[in-house]
């Protein structure tokens, strides 16, 4: 009696199945992957912020009394798009002494205000006060008032603005 074996080659049809489907798969990849790429990278891509903005003349504030300039700045993370405010205290000391502080409060980011009548800083969130050089007076604040990196270009004032 003879036995029957199968084949271990392979028929015609089934061999250009293989081939098919592993070109197929090829030109799919080829299609599919930069278009994956193209969705999913805006989500992998984070915005530094790391720019000069300007503040105006420097003669334009007075001399001795902190005040406030505030702006905005947009960012964008992936698909989100975000707008932050911001507030600079701009201190002319003198004729040619600038200081500029931010305006966030160093204990828990309130925002802090400028009380001419307490000649102070003023938080309202924990009743902080810092002095009119950004210095503790009392409250729970672990530091003075953080300052900006400034610079002074045809009489404008210019601020460094850094972070994520
Ligand atoms: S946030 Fe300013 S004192 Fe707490």
């Amino acid at each position: 009696m003879v036995k029957k074996t199968t084949s271990p080659n392979l028929s015609r049809r089934d061999f250009t199945k293989i081939v098919m489907t592993f070109l197929g798969s090829i030109m799919g990849a080829m299609v599919g992957l930069p278009i994956i790429g193209f969705i999913v990278s805006p989500a992998l891509k984070t915005q530094e912020l790391d720019d000069w903005i300007s503040l105006g003349a420097f003669d334009g504030y007075p001399i001795g009394t902190p005040t406030l300039f505030s702006f905005t700045r947009s960012k964008v993370n992936g698909w989100e798009r975000t707008t932050s405010s911001y507030g600079a205290y701009v201190l002319r000391k003198t004729e040619s002494e600038l200081k500029v502080y931010s305006n966030v409060c160093t204990h828990l980011s309130c925002r802090v205000k400028w009380d001419e009548d307490a000649h102070a800083f003023l938080c309202p969130c924990h009743d902080a006060r810092f002095d009119i050089n950004g210095a503790i007076l009392y409250g729970p604040p672990p530091r003075p008032m953080d300052r900006y990196e400034f610079k002074i270009e045809e009489g404008n004032i210019l601020i460094h603005l850094t972070g994520e």
